[in-house]
């Protein structure tokens, strides 16, 4: 008999976590049967039972195992392989973890048990289990497994609000660093342009306060205009004076971030060509003032 997962099969958890107590609200506000929740702390595991009160919660990772038909396995990254490989798998399992960047290797002591495997990671930032459950309507999951772990997964993401892809594994890391070029490195840079603001004798949280809603606007601009129209700035408009300023204050009080500015710069002109208002003649100019700043 092969076993596949459907909307009924139970599902548990192991690693309590930020992902998993909110896929567990969110799956349990649309019907999915969340049954059971193991983590390294029992008290994580008690936390997910307390949001959702039918999932019950083991201090042994194989009862919740045991206890359920899938299982998403949310411990951190570098953890998965090792709780996969310690646990007893059975042919009715489907096995699922969360992660970005790890393949379905990792979950290949389940698959040699007869179990099927998935993975079905948000493209989102997780910061609490509140903006968790609020930010999952809308983001996208990418998926993989086989065709039966696919529907699944699919119909689990749909259901939950989400924007399903399916992913090939030479792919994967292309696609986790994509979101992670949106998340933990735009953030860096926030945390440069915030830090310049010391430079103006205010404290970096007052720069932070004062980019956010910057950041925000930009964002809606990208998600109602798309690229390239959604681009705005001195670059979309092609005004050149202001780039040499830019970069003649960037040498003079923040030469550090002068190699960032200049190489963001860059990356971002073919796009400002492509909208339309900046001539040739203009962007030419700017990627020579920039390329000079890189010397
Ligand atoms: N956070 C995000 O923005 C985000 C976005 C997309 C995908 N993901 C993926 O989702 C997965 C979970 O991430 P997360 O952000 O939820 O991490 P997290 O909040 O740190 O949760 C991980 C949970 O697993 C528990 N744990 C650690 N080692 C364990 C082990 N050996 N056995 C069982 N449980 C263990 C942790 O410890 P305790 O039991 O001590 O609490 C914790 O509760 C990861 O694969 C991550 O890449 C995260």
């Amino acid at each position: 008999m092969t076993y596949a997962p459907s909307m009924g099969s139970r599902i548990g958890f192991v690693g309590a976590g930020i992902v998993a107590r909110s896929l567990a609200i969110a799956l349990s506000r649309q019907r999915y049967p969340v049954i059971a929740a193991a983590s390294r702390s029992p008290s994580s595991a008690r936390e997910l039972s307390r949001l959702v009160s039918a999932a019950v919660p083991y201090q042994n990772p194989q009862d919740a195992i045991d206890a359920a038909d899938v299982v998403f396995v949310t411990a951190p990254d570098d953890a998965i392989a090792s709780v996969v490989a310690e646990a007893q798998w059975r042919e009715r399992h489907t096995v699922v973890h969360c992660s970005g960047v790890s393949s379905l290797d990792v979950l290949r002591p389940a698959v040699e048990r007869g179990a099927r495997a998935g993975s079905f990671h948000p493209m989102q930032a997780f910061a609490s289990v509140q903006n968790g459950v609020e930010s999952i309507p809308g983001a996208t999951f990418g998926i993989e497994g086989d065709d039966r772990v696919r529907a699944y997964l699919r119909q689990m993401a749909l259901a939950i609000g989400g924007r399903p892809i399916f992913l090939e594994p030479e792919d994967k890391a292309l696609y986790h660093l994509s979101g992670v070029m949106m998340g933990g490195l735009l953030s860096g840079v926030a945390a440069v342009a915030a830090q310049l603001w010391e430079h103006l004798g205010m404290e970096r949280e007052r720069g932070v306060q004062a980019l956010m809603p910057m950041m925000r606007q930009v964002s809606q601009n990208l998600a109602t205009a798309g690229v390239p129209d959604g681009i705005a700035g001195p670059y979309a408009r092609g005004d050149v004076g202001t780039v040499r300023k830019h970069l003649q204050t960037l040498r003079a009080r923040a030469p550090h971030v002068l190699p960032l500015y200049c190489h963001m710069g860059l990356a971002g002109l073919p796009f400002a060509i492509e909208k339309g208002a900046l001539s040739p003649e203009r962007a030419e100019r700017i990627r020579s003032l920039l390329e000079e700043g890189l010397q």
